[in-house]
């Protein structure tokens, strides 16, 4: 069996009327449009009376709110690939007519934006029309509500499609500066001899959104800050962070080390866990006004292999914080002599490699260097490197897992045993969940949180301006 499926030749996108694919898909295939990659034809699937120029309509009014302008030339391109077939999921009909859409497509790639409940009844009659035989499937994270619902949906979906077929969207997979961690890591031969408990003090992992739930209060308060992110975008930054030295670049060989990390990291002890909500939320549309959903949660994870035992990662996101912030802190231990110090000035700060994840996205390394004048001693400076600056643009995590998925490139997906493992670390959160904590927006959540660090500090985007 090749490990590699042929490049598909359809994209067919059940949901195409929701939410998804207007702030994220409809823009993606507009960039792969306009970089002559659309060769696919797309046909979306939803029960709306909707025909093909009121889904053209609706694609463009989506690509010009997220861009702001359009090329007619490159949406001309777009909409003669894009048609729709209007129909209930749970009518045979609606299949029928999609197979006939299909006819003469032999390798159809099936998004399924659309809630998990309806995945069995899809890739029914997906396999009762034939299309399941060489169909492959995206499906969103999060890929179940916890463990059991995990392999449930697992086994659902294993029923029509190998695993090889699935491909899981996790799109911080699909984010430049997330896969640089593993480049950075493993393409730099300086870090690997420092990269363990010898000599780093503690990892820190923080995704802060400066907005609430944005009109997302009925899906949010379903799901909350645990499973919205931490079992997902979040253990994944810290797997690639934690890693062992894959084989080689193949999806397995990365995967296969995901996994095994994954397996080390205990599951979280629920008195380690700080979740927050911040005031406001509760009045939001959607939402519950007893709610005790975490809009906020800042964890100690802990994870018991020879390259870290015994060091600290640390996790925080939350919403309606101080700021919009996405990064990875990587804090070295103290020197065994601090020589450069006198009682004038602060002691220096330990050394950091702040991976930056979100939009202002690069490396800085907080090191120290000779304080000017005549006594020896030191002060704080940044290595500051913007990618955007160093390496140009680089395209949007969507565009790139929509290309990867169509191509059959799995690297990029999450695979069911990482998923489950993922479930696993963060189940007791579930099974015991701890106290919930009121913030104020535009904080940086709960003063419980600081506690959590003991005599570590949380980062903050600041401190490393004060360092340029
Ligand atoms: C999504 C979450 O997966 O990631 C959202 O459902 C969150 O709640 C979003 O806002 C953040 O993504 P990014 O790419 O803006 O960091």
């Amino acid at each position: 069996m090749p490990n590699r499926l042929p490049r598909s030749d359809a994209l067919v996108l059940f949901g195409i009327t929701g939410d998804l694919a207007k702030k994220k898909l409809f823009p993606s295939l507009y960039r792969m449009a306009e970089r002559d990659q659309l060769d696919v034809p797309i046909v979306g699937v939803a029960r709306s009376t909707w025909d093909d120029s009121v889904l053209h309509d609706h694609a463009r009014q989506a690509i010009l709110t997220a861009r702001g302008a359009i090329d007619e030339s490159v949406f001309a391109k777009l909409a003669k690939q894009l048609c729709i077939v209007d129909g209930d999921y749970n009518d045979a009909a609606t299949f029928e007519r999609l197979a006939a859409k299909l006819e003469g497509i032999r390798w159809p790639t099936f998004y399924l934006a659309i809630p998990p409940l309806m995945f069995s009844v899809v890739a029914e009659h997906l396999a009762a029309v034939g299309l399941t035989q060489n169909g492959r499937v995206i499906v969103e994270k999060p890929f179940g509500r916890d463990l059991p619902s995990a392999i449930e949906l697992d086994r659902i979906l294993h029923e029509h499609f190998d695993e090889r077929r699935i491909f899981r969207i996790d799109h911080y997979l699909g984010k430049e500066a997330v896969e640089n961690l593993l480049v950075f890591r493993f393409a730099n031969s300086f870090l690997e001899p420092v990269w363990n408990r010898n000599n780093i003090a503690s990892v820190q992992v923080t995704m802060a959104e400066e907005f609430g739930v944005e009109g997302r209060g009925a899906f949010y308060e379903d799901v909350g800050a645990i499973r919205d992110v931490v079992q997902n975008h979040m253990l994944q930054v810290v797997s690639l962070l934690a890693m062992e030295p894959p084989l080689d670049k193949d999806a397995d060989a990365l995967r296969d080390e995901k996994v095994r990390v994954l397996k080390a990291m205990r599951p979280i002890d629920p008195s380690h866990l700080v979740r927050g909500q911040y005031v406001g939320y509760r009045e939001e549309p959607g939402v519950a006004p007893d709610s005790t959903v975490e809009t906020f949660a800042a964890l100690h994870l802990r994870i018991d292999s020879w390259r870290w035992a015994g060091v600290p990662f640390y996790i925080r996101v939350g919403k309606a914080l101080a700021t919009t912030w996405t990064e990875a802190v990587v804090e070295f231990r103290a020197p065994p002599r601090m020589m450069f110090t006198d009682d004038a000035v602060p002691q220096p700060h330990a050394n950091t490699i702040r991976f930056r994840l979100g939009k202002d996205d690069g490396v800085t390394l907080g090191v120290q260097a000779k304080r000017p004048g005549r006594e020896l001693a030191t002060r704080d400076v940044a290595m500051r490197v913007d990618f955007d600056h160093a390496l140009g643009a680089r395209q949007d995590a969507y565009e790139r897992l929509l290309d990867d998925a169509l191509d059959g490139e799995a690297r990029r997906f999450a695979r069911s045993d990482s998923v489950q493992q993922a479930w696993r670390v963060v189940q007791p959160a579930f099974d015991q969940p701890s106290p919930i904590y009121f913030y104020e927006r535009g904080s940086w959540g709960p003063e419980e949180a600081s506690e959590l660090l003991g005599h570590h500090h949380w980062h903050q985007p600041g401190d490393e301006q004060s360092q340029i």
